[in-house]
Parts: structure tokens; sequence; C-alpha cells
């Protein structure tokens, strides 16, 4: 892990971090949080794709910001690095705009919160990719390897959920096919393995706090999305998980 220059700012990032990997999974989880993601969809604020455009696509913008400056003369491995982020990014705005098939408005708050948290993390790793790792190393191929995994996985899963509806409905149904069967978020698990990906081809400690920040929000949010599935429909299997298969 390379770790940060400890000038303050930096040191009140990583606190801030730290704190949200402690507390972001509870507060979602008990429900202290209204969410863009919660089920049922919040129902007012902003129509969801242009709400969920603006939470993608201002990290896109923060990360050429970041890195624009090296990348005329990037080495490859910078460009690996900041390609993952730049993949991730534009793949969750298309999926927005041309994918999902929204039931309901979602939160102006909850898009700008949340929206300022991407775009910290996609900024934080563009910067620090001015230190990238020193060579490729078999760490560096297996965060490749991670990461195209976690977006196939990611894509295959939101695919089969906007396969759910029809193109006037905005019910909600059980989903099947692929992890489905054990578990009710199958999405959260691979964008948790396409991070994990990208935090070991960045390497630095920011990174890494931010994949653990997201990890508490997605298992926070996935338990959630499982109690919502038991009390919704009856016939539910007892024995699914949210996350990980037979385990979370
Ligand atoms: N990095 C992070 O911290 C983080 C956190 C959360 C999400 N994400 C990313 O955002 C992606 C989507 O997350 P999400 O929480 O919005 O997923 P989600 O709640 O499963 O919703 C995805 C889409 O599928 C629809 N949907 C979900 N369950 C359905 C069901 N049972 N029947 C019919 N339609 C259903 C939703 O409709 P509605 O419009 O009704 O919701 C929405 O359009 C995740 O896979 C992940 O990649 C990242």
């Amino acid at each position: 892990m390379i770790l940060t220059e400890w000038t303050t700012f930096n040191i009140i990032h990583h606190v801030v971090l730290a704190a949200l990997v402690i507390t972001v999974g509870p507060v979602v989880y008990f429900g202290q949080s209204n969410s863009n993601y919660n089920k049922p969809r919040a129902g007012n604020g902003l129509p969801a794709r242009l709400g969920m455009f603006i939470l993608y696509a201002t990290p896109l913008l923060a990360l050429f910001l970041s890195a624009k400056d090296y990348l005329p003369s990037a080495s490859a491995i910078q460009w690996i690095v900041f390609a993952a982020v730049f993949v991730h990014f534009s793949k969750r705005t298309l999926e927005s705009l041309f994918l999902h098939k929204y039931s309901r408005a979602t939160s102006l708050v909850n898009t700008l919160v949340i929206g300022f948290f991407y775009s910290q993390a996609a900024f934080t790793v563009g910067w620090l990719n001015r230190n990238p790792v020193p060579a490729v190393d078999p760490l560096f191929i297996v965060g490749i390897i991670l990461f195209l995994t976690g977006i196939s996985g990611n894509y295959y899963y939101h695919k089969l959920l906007a396969g759910l509806r029809k193109e006037s409905s905005a019910g909600y149904f059980i989903p099947k096919g692929g992890l489905f069967r054990y578990v009710v978020c199958p999405h959260y698990l691979f964008e948790i393995v396409g991070w994990a990906g990208i935090a070991l081809l960045s390497r630095h400690s920011t990174t890494w706090l931010n994949l653990l920040a997201m990890t508490s929000f997605l298992v926070g949010q996935g338990l959630r999305a499982l109690s919502w599935y038991r009390a919704t429909f009856k016939d539910f299997p007892k024995d699914k998980k949210a996350i990980l298969p037979f385990i979370l």
C-alpha cells in the first residue's frame, strides 16, 4: 500500500473516510438515510434518469480535472489506472441513461451528496496516480482481472434487473438468474469486486478507504434490500442472503 503524505488535508480526508467506513453501513441499514438507492425509490425530486446522470457524470469530470496535467505524458500504468475509473463511471452513466428502467423520481439532495462522494473518489484516484506503482506486478494483474470481472458481472445483473420490467411498469418482482438464486444484490457484490480491482491498481491508502466506505454502504443497502424483499414477498426464500452467497 502506498501511504499518503501526511498533510493536514490528507489527515482530515483519511479521518472522514474512516468515519464513513464505520458509520455509513449502519446508518443506511437502520434507515436513517433515504439514499437514492432505497427500495422503493424516493418518488420526489429529480427525474431519476437525470439525477443518476448527474451523479455519475460529475465524477468523470472530476477524474479529468485531476489527471489532465499528466495525461499527455502518462505511462502505461497510469493510463490503465485512469482507464479503469473512466470505464467504471462511463459505464454507470450509460446504464443510467439507456439501461435502467427507473420507477420514480430521485432525491436532489442525495444526488448531490452521493455525486460529491463519487467525485472525491474519482478525483483522488486520478490525482494520486501521479505517483503510481513502480512496475506491473502480480497484484496489478489481479487488479485488472478483478476490475474486468466486477464491471462485467455488475452489468450482467443490471441487465437482468432491467428485464424484469415491461416499458410501462414500475412494479417490483423477485429477480431470477445467476447469483440471484442465492442473493438479492449480486450487482453490489460485483461493484465491490470492481472497486477492489481499482484499489489494487492504484494501491494508495485513500483508494482502499474509499473501497471500504463503498463496501460499508453497499452491505447496509444490500441488507436493507433483503429485509424489504422478505417483507414484500410472502413466498420469498428464507435462505437467500443480501450480497455474499450463503454468508451475508
Ligand atoms: N459504490 C456505491 O457505494 C454504490 C451504492 C449503491 C449503488 N451503486 C451502484 O449502483 C448500481 C445500482 O444500484 P441500485 O441500488 O440502484 O440497484 P437497485 O435498487 O437494484 O436498482 C437498479 C434498477 O433495477 C430496478 N429494480 C431493482 N430491483 C427491482 C425489482 N425487484 N423489480 C424490478 N425492478 C427492480 C430499480 O428500480 P427503481 O427505479 O424502482 O429503484 C433500478 O431501476 C449498483 O449495482 C452499483 O453498481 C454503488
